[in-house]
């Protein structure tokens, strides 16, 4: 595939086979992420990818933010824990979880500089992805504001931002292409 046609046919994607991504793979893709454009050459792109047995931990932390949050009760009520086990269960069938994180700039401006590149990473990471016919889901959820989920993930929130968590694995099935608004309506020319 052209780049270009990757562009414009890359899809989000919301369920995954339960095969797993060759981990060569996965740092092949990545690899490709890694050629964002970046300020001063940071490269800030930093990634706990989470897998196999190792999902655990992830999922846990989720819920147990999310319960913090209160997007989730925090009972033992049987609807409660119905809901617990369906949230896991869901999540338990991703095959890999790549949460993405940089380290905190003080200053404003290098730290959206260092956001930035981590974004083109993350889209860069993606289109390479679908390339070798992987699809990833983007996802920025509550828990990333949650400083107990960064401890319970061994980082620290005075540190580090998480960026994104990337959900990863074989399309099982891939929504259709929902095309975008002429770019003419978004671009004023000033001539
Ligand atoms: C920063 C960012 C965060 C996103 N977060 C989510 C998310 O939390 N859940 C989700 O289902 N999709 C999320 N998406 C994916 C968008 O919903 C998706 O890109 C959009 O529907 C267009 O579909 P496409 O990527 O297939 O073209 C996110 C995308 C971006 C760029």
């Amino acid at each position: 595939m052209t780049v270009l046609r990757t562009i414009k046919e890359r899809r989000s994607i919301h369920t995954f086979e339960e095969k797993e991504v060759d981990i060569e793979l996965l740092r092949e893709i990545f690899t490709y992420g890694s050629y964002a454009p970046t300020h001063y050459m940071k490269e800030p792109w930093q990634m706990k990818l989470y897998q196999r047995d190792g999902k655990d931990t992830l999922i846990h932390a989720i819920i147990r933010s999310y319960q913090r949050i209160g997007m989730i009760r925090n009972s033992n009520d049987p609807k409660t824990i119905k809901m617990i086990d369906s949230m896991k269960s869901f999540l338990h069938s991703i095959p890999h979880h790549a949460v993405i994180y940089f380290e905190k700039e003080e200053d404003p401006v290098r730290y959206e500089e260092e956001y930035a590149a981590v974004c083109a990473f993350i889209q860069n990471s993606q289109l390479a992805a679908w390339e070798f016919g992987v699809g990833m889901l983007w996802t920025i959820t509550p828990y990333m504001h949650d400083p107990g989920f960064y401890s319970d993930i061994e980082l620290d929130a005075n540190k580090s931002k998480i960026a994104a968590v990337l959900q990863i694995g074989y399309p099982k099935k891939v929504p259709r292409n929902k095309g975008r608004t002429s770019i003419t309506d978004k671009m004023q020319i000033i001539e």
